[in-house]
């Protein structure tokens, strides 16, 4: 078809979203799933207009200068730190992200965390596949109550809400939050979930779950200052991003019992996982899955194809992260 815009999915995906993609566009798929170098990634741009990505690819000013045809880069995932936005915005190409599709799914994938977490489903599992199990005692693997506690949420966007509901509807748990700005008097309420600063968040809950998007500002949101001054019977988990919390104070937290245990589903550096995690037993790790279900993901691919119809065919995104853009975007 002529005029049709060229696109790039930069990793394997299901075959149908490749399939609607090339009902509109050229595409260059992926599905070997190759790692490209940034030097790959840059030379396959070339002559693209669009770049569907799925959260690990870095898109900055080097590469944004060096494809100058590119206008959309859409992200299958509702986090985009793999964007430079403020360079993408420079160079006129839009972002959009995937938000809400993945929110319910992921808010269930947070507290299935903090519950293997909490009653050490994991470390026992490990155990009684090593043949250790050979008798019942009072004290095997006792662990920490989830119902009736004090859930913590930091982070309280449309995740930490739904794990806020799950807590408080679910369990019976008395939740506390803290974000960056207070919510309002009926979105807490619809919450159940009251406002804390940080400090008294981690002082005050039995278990505390991070779900900040990650910025240079929220990096090293949870060190050992922080972990310090968490109750020593407390648990963290982190769904967030790798670099909200630091993993070596972490390790080294869990390994003194100054918190009880963690449950890890995001890495600084990941798939890389900081080796002093790996020898801890309090520590449940999971590969990056929060919103790993066939619906979820299915739904996250279809609205970066969204995006990318909604705005290289239409000119209208769906989910634009710097919609400033779209006045200077050519038609
Ligand atoms: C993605 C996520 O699977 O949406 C996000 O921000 O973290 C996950 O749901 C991941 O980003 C894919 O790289």
């Amino acid at each position: 078809m002529p005029n049709q815009a060229s696109v790039l999915v930069s990793r394997a995906i299901f075959p149908e979203i490749l399939e609607r993609l090339s009902q509109h566009f050229q595409v260059e798929s992926n599905q070997d799933d190759v790692l490209w170098t940034p030097e790959e990634m840059r030379a396959r741009l070339q002559g693209k207009q669009g770049v569907f990505t799925t959260g690990g690819e870095r898109i900055d000013a080097a590469l944004l200068a060096a494809c100058p045809e590119l206008r959309i880069c859409a992200n299958m995932a509702v986090g985009y730190n793999n964007f430079d936005l403020q360079a993408m915005t420079a160079a006129g190409v839009l972002g959009t992200n995937a938000p809400d599709v993945l929110t319910e799914t992921t808010a269930d994938f947070g507290f299935a965390l903090l519950m293997a977490t909490a009653r050490r489903v994991t470390e026992s599992e490990h155990y009684l596949r090593a043949g250790r199990w050979t008798r019942w005692s009072y004290d095997m693997f006792i662990g920490a109550e989830i119902h009736g506690t004090t859930l913590g949420i930091i982070g309280m966007g449309r995740i930490g809400q739904g794990i806020a509901r799950r807590g408080a509807l679910g369990f019976g748990m008395k939740v506390v939050y803290h974000n960056r700005s207070r919510l309002d008097a009926a979105t807490e309420a619809q919450c159940h979930a009251s406002y804390l600063s940080k400090e008294d968040l981690l002082a005050s809950a039995d278990h505390v779950v991070l779900v900040v998007p990650y910025s240079p500002a929220a990096h090293h949101t949870i060190g050992a200052a922080e972990l310090a001054l968490m109750k020593p019977t407390a648990t963290l988990i982190n769904i967030a991003r790798g670099g909200i919390v630091d993993d070596a104070a972490l390790a080294q937290a869990l390994a003194q019992g100054r918190i009880a245990a963690a449950g890890l589903d995001v890495f600084e550096g990941e798939p890389k996982v900081h080796p002093d995690l790996l020898t801890v037993p309090n520590v449940v790790l999971t590969p990056h899955i929060a919103s790993a279900t066939e619906g979820t993901r299915r739904a996250m691919a279809n609205l970066a194809v969204d995006n990318l119809v909604g705005f290289l065919v239409h000119g209208k995104p769906l989910t634009p992260l710097n919609a400033a853009v779209l006045g200077q975007a050519a038609p």
